[in-house]
């Protein structure tokens, strides 16, 4: 299949990119490179030995997007490019919604136009908010608490839509928990522009010295140790999870929805204490107030996809401390 990857020298989108090709996919990648840069496409080349077929474009310009539609015969789109932090998407509503609910507008318009009907959509568990009990399964209800998250339930409602109203489309919308880990090459993996917002970017880049500790948000939660508890699922799992989603649009119309995740949580100190552990190095923490907005607990119920998609995460909390790891001494190494 010929698969269209929006966002795809991002951080999941490049992991995408490396299972497509190694499950006999072609991909073409189209990408702003806002939030990533161009040497991913000399690394994909290093892990893959694919020159993959790259277009710098922005999602917002409809025009250039529909000149790859043209350029290329597309058989489906993974849709990756969003912007991604919490934080930020409180401070700018409006950069928001219009790049996330717009691109994937654009991206839908022109796969109507060139006849192109089965998309991936990235969501996230955030969409669940503070959940009413774990695991959680994809019935539960939709209730975000913010405006990152609330992008992500408006673009699932469009999509639920599009396909109630054009039976042609089959969409599967991705809910995904915590993604952390790198490729085990250590060639790519998540490049955070500036203070990171996820927890594993932070810890490597304590473990590198590049910032002198890492805050723990709270250690008087309801959980075993106090700290917050999430579902961490392994970014080669998490993509390895879009291949197999890709059988269920060629085989079904509508949409469908499922929870990427391990279906089990840690707590942010046994994280840490992992990290720790296999590699054998210190990481500098301080426990401070707790973070507004945070659940306790937090982690899926990935049986859907078990069941349905032949899918599991395999990969250990250890597996993914290794690999990000690695990754972070090969980016220092690098000057990425
Ligand atoms: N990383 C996570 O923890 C997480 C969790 C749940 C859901 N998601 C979702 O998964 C998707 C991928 O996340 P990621 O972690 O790989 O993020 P990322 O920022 O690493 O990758 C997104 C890519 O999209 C590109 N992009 C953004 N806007 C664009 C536009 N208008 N036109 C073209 N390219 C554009 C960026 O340059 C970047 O390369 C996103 O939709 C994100 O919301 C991520």
């Amino acid at each position: 299949m010929r698969v269209l990857v929006t966002g795809g020298t991002g951080y999941i989108g490049s992991h995408t990119v490396v299972s497509l090709i190694e499950n006999g996919h072609d991909v073409v990648i189209v990408d702003n490179l806002s939030n990533s840069k161009i040497s991913v496409l000399d690394r994909l080349y290093q892990i893959t030995n694919h020159n993959i077929d790259f277009e710098k474009i922005d999602l917002l310009d409809i025009d250039l997007l529909d000149e790859v539609f043209v350029k290329y015969s597309i058989d489906c789109v993974i849709h990756f490019a969003a912007f991604k932090a919490v934080g930020e998407s409180q401070e700018k509503p409006i950069e928001y919604y219009k790049n996330n609910i717009g691109g994937l507008l654009n991206v839908l318009q022109c796969m109507r136009k060139h006849n192109v009907f089965k998309l991936v959509f990235s969501s996230s568990a955030c969409v669940y908010g503070t959940p009413d009990c774990c695991p959680i399964p994809e019935t539960a209800p939709i209730r975000p608490q913010n405006v990152y998250g609330r992008t992500k339930a408006i673009c699932e409602d469009i999509l639920k839509d599009t396909s109630n109203a054009d039976n042609r489309f089959s969409f599967a919308i991705l809910r995904y928990f915590n993604p952390i880990g790198a490729h085990e090459s250590g060639l790519i993996g998540e490049a955070p522009n500036g203070i990171p917002n996820n927890l594993m970017p932070y810890i490597t880049q304590v473990a590198a010295g590049i910032r002198e500790k890492l805050t723990v948000f709270g250690n008087d939660y309801p959980t075993e140790d106090g700290t917050g508890v999430r579902d961490y699922i392994h970014v080669c799992d998490l993509a390895d999870g879009h291949v197999a989603v890709l059988n269920w649009l060629d085989n079904n119309k509508g949409y469908c929805i499922y929870n990427l995740g391990c279906g089990r949580g840690y707590s942010v100190l046994e994280l840490i204490n992992t990290f720790e552990k296999v590699n054998d190095i210190k990481v500098n923490y301080v426990i401070g107030p707790r973070r507004s907005g945070d659940a306790a607990t937090c982690f899926s119920d990935p049986s859907k996809a078990n069941n349905e998609l032949n899918w599991k995460a395999v990969k250990t909390v250890e597996d993914m401390c290794r690999d990000s790891w690695k990754w972070e001494c090969y980016a220092r190494s690098s000057n990425l």
